[in-house]
């Protein structure tokens, strides 16, 4: 898959106020957290009207007309899909309802971001890629990460042939003691997983997309749960999560080996007996070596080993502007036929990554990803 390292002049945008051209139309499935940053992001779109929402709690659907002003209001987005005229829509749901949402909306001829990983499972993730290219319409992934500036720095490094064919990934996303108290993060059977799926999916996004893409053949890896299924001896900067319904791991280390000779190493916990939260990822190449934070490059120059840091960096890497990026690189598509940063087919990818581990973790053995 080429992927390409962005731009993000697009943001400048003519004022609402101003803007004559054709409007994308969207709604929501899932009007909870996110949602609301996907909202705060849309609302400064002169090209965009949310026209609808959908969710199966009735305070979720009052709060998204009384903060925003969408009026129309479902529970079942089959109704919503039927009832409302529409071009695009943003799933927001728990990971156990992408897949069936999107290939909803595919199916009634929408364009559709969703949230996320992308689904429970690599055999969703294709049938959500199938049903978007059946429709002829856009499939988007919210992997917001690659387009932090320190992601783009360091993609346009390996672009350049900076790091040479690279041998190591080692990914981070590791808490220790960061349990969501809120939505249902804890329950396997909805989403699929635990800090794996949910936080190591962010690092090995962007960790996957600087090495180039490169196909996953094998996993290995290892899950544990010995904190979040305990009650209140256990400390916590978020409390009261619902320790009772709490089936997923709190800890997963997994190693990834590529088609080209590459292995990624990622460790991903939730709740974890570590010194600090770590979130980075290290790559190692024949030519030179990086860091996303600090974003810095390692190789031997003028008969030195020197350290590279950019003099300045964009300051475009706090949560809602890599939102506001995410969101408009996929209105663009919808509105332009532009290009996505991250496609169906980059989910996927991820996603069997994330299966793999999983499933090695299952068999107690290494698992061949297909
Ligand atoms: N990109 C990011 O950085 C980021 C950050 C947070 C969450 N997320 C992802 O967003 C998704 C939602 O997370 P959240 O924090 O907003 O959770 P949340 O629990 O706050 O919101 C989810 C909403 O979906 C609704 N819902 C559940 N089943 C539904 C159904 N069948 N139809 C319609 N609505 C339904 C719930 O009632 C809830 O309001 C997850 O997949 C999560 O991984 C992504």
């Amino acid at each position: 898959m080429a992927e390409k390292t962005v731009s993000t002049d697009s943001l400048a945008i003519e004022s609402k106020k101003e803007y004559r051209g054709k409007k994308l139309r969207m709604a929501f499935i899932g009007c909870g957290g996110i949602a609301q940053t996907h909202m705060q992001a849309l609302r400064e779109m002169p090209d965009v009207e949310v026209v609808a929402g959908c969710d199966i709690l009735p305070e979720r659907l009052e709060n998204f007309q009384t903060k925003w002003g969408v009026t129309e209001l479902y529970e079942d987005w089959r109704k919503m899909l039927k009832n409302v005229e529409l071009d695009a829509v943003s799933v927001c749901t728990p990971n156990g309802v992408h897949a069936p949402a999107s290939i909803d909306s595919s199916k009634a001829g929408l364009h559709v971001i969703t949230e996320k990983p992308m689904a429970m499972n690599p055999r969703e993730c294709q049938q959500m890629i199938d049903a978007a290219k059946k429709a002829g319409k856009k499939l988007c992934v919210g992997f917001q990460f690659r387009y932090h500036p320190n992601t783009q720095f360091l993609k346009k490094a390996a672009d350049e042939g900076q790091f040479g064919k690279v041998m190591f990934m080692k990914c981070h996303a590791l808490r220790r003691r960061g349990i969501p108290n809120w939505g249902v993060f804890g329950r396997k059977e909805l989403q699929g997983g635990g800090p794996m799926i949910d936080i190591g999916v962010h690092i090995i996004e962007m960790a996957h997309y600087v090495m180039g893409s490169p196909r996953p053949v094998a996993a290995s890896g290892n899950t544990w749960t010995f904190l979040g299924n305990k009650k209140s001896e256990v400390v916590s900067m978020w409390p009261n999560w619902d320790h009772k319904t709490y089936t997923v791991e709190d800890l997963a280390i997994g190693q990834i080996r590529f088609e080209n000779g590459a292995l990624m190493q990622i460790e991903s916990s939730f709740c974890n007996h570590i010194e600090k939260d770590v979130w980075n990822f290290q790559m190692v190449g024949e030519k030179g070596g990086c860091t996303w934070d600090p974003p810095s490059i390692y190789r031997d120059q003028a008969g030195y080993m020197v350290n590279i840091q950019p003099g300045w960096i964009s300051q475009e890497s706090n949560f809602n502007t890599l939102f506001s990026i995410k969101l408009r690189n996929f209105v663009d598509a919808c509105l332009k036929d532009t290009p996505l940063t991250a496609p169906g087919e980059a989910g996927l990818a991820v996603q069997k990554i994330l299966d793999g581990v999983y499933r090695s973790a299952e068999a107690g053995k290494e698992v061949k990803i297909d």
